[in-house]
Parts: C-alpha cells; sequence; structure tokens
C-alpha cells in the first residue's frame, strides 16, 4: 500500500473507488502512430512508429488472494475477477476487451515472474478503434505493472523495453490469439520524445530517428474516420498468411532477402494464387524501400521531401495490399485534393486513422475539406488531431 492518500490520477481514482485504498503503483504506455512502413513488422521489415501524448493507464496492487481483478473506466461492467489458475491463452475466463490485460499478466508469469494476486484499474486516452493500438498500449502498460509488483527485473536494463514489447506481442498473439507483428509494441515501450522509432523487425535493432514537423512550419494531422477498426475481423490474418505462403515459395525464410523484386513476382506468377501474391509482395518490398527513403530525408533534414512516399506507400496499400477502406480513401483523397503535401492510411486498415503532412498554415483548411468531404459522402464527421512523439512505458508514480 502506498504511503501517499490522494489519488491523484482517474485510474488510482478508479482503483480507490473499486476496491478500496490506493495502488502500490501507477504505470503507463502510450498508443501510436505509424509515419511509414505497413504491414511490413511480420517479414521482418522496417517500420518507422512513434509514440503518441495519449496513454493507457493502470493503477495497480498486490493482493494476497490469488487471483487477478480488473475494472476499466472505459468498460461499465464493474469487476473482472480471473483466478491465477485459469489465466492461460484459451481460458473461458477472460475474453473480450479483459483478454489484453489479462494476457499481459499471463505473459509477464509465463517469462519467467513470480506473478500473484493483482487488482488492476485501467483508464486510457487513446482512442479505442482508431488504429492508434490502444491494445499495445494497455498491454505495455500492464506488463511492467505486473513485472515490477512481481519483484522482476525483467524489463530493466537497456533492452529491458525491446523485452517488454516481446511479451507484451505474446499477450496478444497467444492470449488474445490475433497475429499481429511486433511494432505497436514495440513504438509503445520504447519510443521518447521527439523521435520516430526506426525499427528493423528482422534484425531486431532500433534506432532514434528526431522528427519535429512543427519546426519547419509542418504538421503531422492525424484523421481518425471514426470507421472501426479491428484486427480480429480475419482480414490481417490472411494478409499475414499470404506474405508467408510468399517467402515458402521463393525459399526464404523472409521477404526482405528479396533482391531482385521481378524475378521474385515472375516466380510468384504462375501459382494458382499468383496475382494475390505478386501484389502483396510487391506492396513489402516496395515499402521497405519507402521507409529507408523517408529515414534518409529525415536525418538530411529534408522533411517536405518524404511526402511522396507517404502518398506512394498509400497507394500500394490501396491497391496491392488491399487493407483501405472507403472512409481511407476518402480522408487521404480529400486531404490531397485540398493541398496536403502527402497523405496515408496508418496502422493494419480496414478503417481507423490516416495521417497527412500538411503546412501548418494550411492545417484548419485541410481539415475543414476533410470534414465537408465526409458530410457530402453522408459520413459521419472524422476527428483530425496532431500529436508529438512522446515517452514510452514508464512507471508514473
Ligand atoms: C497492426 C499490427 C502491427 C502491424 C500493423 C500494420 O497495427 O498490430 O503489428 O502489422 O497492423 O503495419
Amino acid at each position: 500500500m502506498s504511503s501517499r492518500s490522494i489519488p491523484a490520477t482517474h485510474a488510482e481514482a478508479l482503483y480507490h473507488t473499486t476496491y478500496g485504498g490506493l495502488p502500490d503503483g501507477v504505470w503507463s504506455s502510450p498508443g501510436r502512430v505509424n509515419l511509414i512502413g505497413e504491414h511490413t513488422d511480420y517479414t521482418g521489415g522496417l517500420v518507422l512508429p512513434f509514440a503518441i501524448d495519449d496513454r493507457a493507464v493502470v493503477a495497480a496492487g498486490r493482493i494476497d488472494e490469488p487471483v487477478v481483478r480488473i475494472v476499466s473506466s472505459q468498460r461499465p461492467g464493474g469487476i473482472i475477477e480471473i483466478p491465477i489458475r485459469q489465466l492461460r491463452p484459451g481460458s473461458a475466463a477472460a475474453t473480450g476487451w479483459p483478454a489484453y490485460p489479462a494476457g499481459a499478466v499471463w505473459a509477464v508469469g509465463d517469462a519467467g515472474a513470480p506473478v500473484s494476486g493483482l487488482q488492476l484499474a485501467l483508464d486510457s486516452a487513446v482512442p479505442v478503434g482508431a488504429g492508434l493500438s490502444s491494445s499495445a498500449a494497455v498491454e505495455c502498460a500492464v506488463a511492467l505493472a505486473a513485472a515490477e509488483l512481481a519483484g522482476s527485473e525483467m524489463f530493466d536494463g537497456p533492452t529491458g523495453l525491446q523485452q517488454l514489447a516481446r511479451v507484451a506481442q505474446r499477450a496478444e498473439n497467444e492470449f488474445v490469439g490475433v497475429p499481429c507483428g511486433l511494432m505497436d509494441q514495440m513504438a509503445s515501450a520504447a519510443g521518447q520524445a521527439g523521435n520516430l522509432l526506426f525499427f528493423d523487425v528482422g534484425a531486431g535493432t532500433i534506432e532514434q530517428v528526431p522528427f519535429d514537423p512543427t519546426a519547419v512550419g509542418l504538421t503531422l494531422l492525424v484523421i481518425d474516420t471514426r470507421a472501426h477498426h479491428s484486427l480480429a475481423d480475419g482480414e490481417y490474418a490472411r494478409r499475414r498468411a499470404s506474405c508467408e505462403r510468399a517467402t515458402a515459395v521463393l525459399g526464404l525464410t523472409s521477404l526482405r532477402e528479396i533482391d531482385d523484386l521481378d524475378a521474385a513476382l515472375a516466380v510468384l506468377a504462375v501459382e494458382q494464387d499468383g496475382a494475390v501474391l505478386t501484389k502483396r509482395v510487391r506492396h513489402v518490398v516496395t515499402e521497405n524501400a519507402r521507409v529507408e527513403a523517408v529515414v534518409a530525408f529525415l536525418r538530411d533534414g529534408e522533411m517536405s521531401s518524404i511526402a511522396a512516399d507517404l502518398t506512394a506507400s498509400h497507394r500500394s496499400l490501396q491497391h496491392d495490399f488491399e487493407v483501405s477502406s472507403i472512409e481511407l480513401d476518402l480522408a487521404v483523397d480529400a486531404a490531397l485534393d485540398a493541398g496536403a503535401l502527402g497523405a496515408r492510411m496508418t496502422g493494419g486498415g480496414f478503417g481507423g486513422s490516416a495521417i497527412a503532412l500538411v503546412d501548418t498554415a494550411d492545417a484548419a483548411e485541410i481539415t475543414r475539406a476533410v470534414e465537408h468531404a465526409f458530410l457530402d459522402a453522408a459520413l459521419d464527421a472524422p476527428v483530425s488531431r496532431s500529436y508529438s512523439p512522446s515517452a514510452g512505458a514508464r512507471r508514473d508514480t
């Protein structure tokens, strides 16, 4: 029990009103926006996300009973209680939204920490279904809390946050059952204020790349189409399966090994599903090249030069990877028509958010133009924000 007596955050207040007393601590982890490098992480590719300033917060306390209790301010319905002995993948004890925090506790225990009874109170500012990784934010915050309360040092040290990302990813892959890659959890765990996270998934290396569009008169708008995005509906898994099949047909271990794209496409084209495989692989290989180009522009201080690659990424996701949607295409096209320098969908697709790089002087007008395009198409108006690259997972109190 903490020696403090006044709850300082919503999560602490929720903990206090739900369970009585104060938590042992408060941990938080952010959502993310991906600048570029989409649907490349699960083929060992390159991604360039940043942690946003909306965070999932968990107030957590140890208890002497062998149960995990979970409550969330975003999910009315009271306390979920799961006996620790039932905390395993496939258990009926945690389904739906509680599977994300419960899975994180399970993954920490499975990675070797002596997890015992816990009470968790969650509160998140990351919009759900907006494609901004609200789930990775919850997984990373809860995993960090569970490990520290178990007295484990598994997430300490120079590679601790990368380990946190991997443990959080296992929660999602094995406990929740979504075959996501590692980008979202890595951005949430290891993002740093003021920087993009250049993550080479195949090599397992991360590098911070400074990113401050406002300093050069630019704004990165994040346009939430409010068309709900979900990875759990099978299309994501189908894209991943196609990439794995193409890798096998080519006799490779990763699509990163392709050095002659035309030759690879010729091999894939003669397969029964060649029309699909060639499009998927063309996206992945060209997208990795675009990430490298964008990183090079940013290192040279040529921020506005990245715009063409952002838009090319969208066209590739729209036509070759086929993960865009009517709303995402509308947001991108309306932003470009209104003068955005470049625009693309961000995240897994099929709904969620788009990003647009704009001159700051034009930001308000472009935002309005996108809203009007949605209203003209009889769609709900999107919500546009601008996020700054922010800190990754941490203990707050
Ligand atoms: C989702 C997944 C990530 C990544 C993106 C697409 O956000 O969780 O692992 O595959 O889609 O880039």
